[in-house]
Order: structure tokens, then sequence, then C-alpha cells
């Protein structure tokens, strides 16, 4: 099976990278050889590559510079699958595309279903919900995965903005009110090729890791994990408070709880997820 990724230099990207599978061949593009935004482009390089699957890891993902920058969020996040669709479609390829919990407003308080409707409270959830509306439009076979909290061991997250912080601050006051679940872009990455492998799956499915969790609790875990696992000296001492999101205003309102159902994931995948503290674990301890 050859699979073409798209945002080959993501977070996601790169794991797409990592954990492919022996028998699949992955053609890897970054923005430069494959804008998804420019159409002719999109459908002159799925043409001439001809892939039996494409995973859209590209997008624009700065949440809070969304709120201003409305048109280029729209182009990548809303026209890029779009794109996809629309060259896929007349290709004959499948499709697997990435979104966000940011599609809902966060006022339930149990888990999200992927047949839950779309809310969003913010331009990239909004352009990131009109981009699941044009694949449903355009190939309602094509598979749309949903994820949240997406982090790595390397590259710019909430994990390793942590670490650095927790290196040169003694105190650090982290948002309590927010609830979802930290994951890792390689549990993430073992799903979409688990799909792919799936000649029965399609549709709307939610991928994240096991748990939920606020993000003060995630920078506890990442505080007590990564001193473990060597990233910080053994004897630092950072006092990590609990605050609310009034305290730490952003451009983007973000859902104050959006922990996602992964039934169906598991049903058609086969996989377990892990809890999201014994993933950071293993995360934090690998080179
Ligand atoms: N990160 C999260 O917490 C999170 C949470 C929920 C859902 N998601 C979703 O998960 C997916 C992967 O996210 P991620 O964390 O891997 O994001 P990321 O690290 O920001 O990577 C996105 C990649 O897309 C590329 N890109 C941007 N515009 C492009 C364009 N027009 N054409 C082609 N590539 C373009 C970026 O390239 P440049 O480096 O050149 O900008 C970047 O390499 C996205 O669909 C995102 O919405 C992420």
């Amino acid at each position: 099976m050859k699979i073409l990724v798209t945002g080959k230099n993501g977070q996601l990207g790169q794991q797409l990278q990592k954990q492919a599978p022996a028998d699949i061949t992955v053609i890897a593009h970054g923005r430069e050889t494959l804008n998804v935004a420019h159409k002719e482009q999109v459908f002159a390089v799925l043409k001439q590559e001809q892939p039996d699957v494409v995973i859209n890891a590209a997008a624009y993902t700065a949440v809070d510079k969304a709120e201003s920058e409305v048109e280029q969020a729209h182009a990548i996040n809303a026209h890029g699958p779009e794109n996809l669709a629309l060259a896929c479609r007349e290709l004959g390829i499948r499709l697997i595309h990435v979104s966000t919990d940011f599609v809902f407003d966060g006022k339930q308080s149990h888990p999200y279903q992927p047949g839950d409707t779309r809310k969003p409270l913010g331009v990239y959830g909004e352009t990131k919900a009109s981009g699941e509306e044009a694949i449903e439009a355009i190939l309602p076979e094509a598979i749309i995965v949903r994820t949240a909290w997406v982090y790595d061991r390397e590259g710019g997250n909430f994990a390793t903005t942590m670490l650095r912080l927790m290196s040169e601050r003694d105190q650090l006051g982290i948002v309590a009110d927010q609830i979802g679940t930290p994951t890792w872009a390689g549990t993430l990455a073992q799903s979409l090729y688990k799909l792919a492998k799936n000649p029965e799956a399609k549709g709307m499915y939610h991928c994240t890791d096991a748990g939920a969790a606020s993000w003060y609790d995630f920078a506890v875990a990442i505080y007590e994990e990564g001193k473990a696992a060597g990233l910080l000296p053994k004897d630092r001492e950072v006092q990590i408070g609990p605050i609310a999101t009034s305290d730490y205003p952003t451009p983007a309102t973000r859902p104050s709880y959006s922990v996602l159902d992964k039934t169906r994931l598991v049903a058609d995948t086969g996989l377990a997820p892990k809890h999201w503290r014994q993933v950071l674990r293993e995360v934090l301890i690998s080179q």
C-alpha cells in the first residue's frame, strides 16, 4: 500500500514517517511541494504519485493567531481538505483526514461521540468544522479522525514548552478548568495506519490516548515524569498551581470539556488506548 502524507514536518507528519508499518510505502510532502490550499497543485501531485491513500496531516494549527488570520486558516483548514477530497474522488484514492476536538463547544460533561453536533467556539474550530463538512459532502466514504491535545517529545507543543518553563521558572500557574486528553502524536499515527488497512473503515472517528486531565494535571505529570526521565534535574523545585481560564485570557475561546469517545475507533482498529500518563512516561523516557 502506498500512502501519501501531507504536512510532513508537523508533529503528526513526523510520526507518520516514524511509525509506518513495513508493508506501507510512505511518500511525505511538506508545504513546499504540496500546498493543500492550491487546488491545481493538489490534483497534479496526486495524479503523479498515484497513492492508494492520502493522509492529510497538514493544517493551520495556531489557534490564537487564527482569530486574526481568518482567511489563511480557512484556506488551509477548509479549502485544503476540500481540494484533497475533490482530487481523491476524481482519482479513486482513499482519503484520511485529521480534525479536532475544537469543533465542539465543550458545554458537555461526558465524552463527545463522533456524531455529536459541531459547535465551534473560535476561528480555528470553525475552519476545521468547514473542512469536515466539505469532505462529508464530496467524499462520504472518506475517513475523518478527530484528535486532541497532541504532543511529542520534540517540536513546539505543551509538553516541550512546560519542560522549558520548568527549567527557567520557580512558579507556574496552569489552567485547571479545561478538561481533555493529552495525546501522543505517535498514538494517532498508529491508529491512522490501522484505519488505512481496514477497507471497511469510513466516516467519523475519535482518537486520543485514554483518560482525561486538566492542563494543570498534564503539567504536574510532565514535571514528575520529566524528572524521572532525567529531563529536569532531580533537585529542581517548581511550584505548580491551578488557575482558572479567566486568569489566563487568550484570543481564542477553548472548549472547557473535550474528552472524545473512542468506541468506534477501538472496534474498527482493534487497538486498546493506553492511559495518557503511561504514554507520557514512555515518550519522555524514549530518546
Ligand atoms: N496539535 C494539537 O494539539 C491538535 C489537537 C487537535 C487536532 N489536531 C489536528 O491534528 C492534525 C496534525 O496536527 P499537528 O499537531 O501535527 O500540527 P503541526 O505540528 O502544526 O503541523 C501541521 C503541518 O501542516 C503544515 N502546513 C500548514 N499549511 C500547509 C499547507 N497550506 N499545505 C501543506 N502543509 C501545510 C505545516 O507546515 P509549516 O511547518 O510549513 O507551517 C506543518 O508542518 C491537524 O489536522 C490538527 O488540526 C492537532
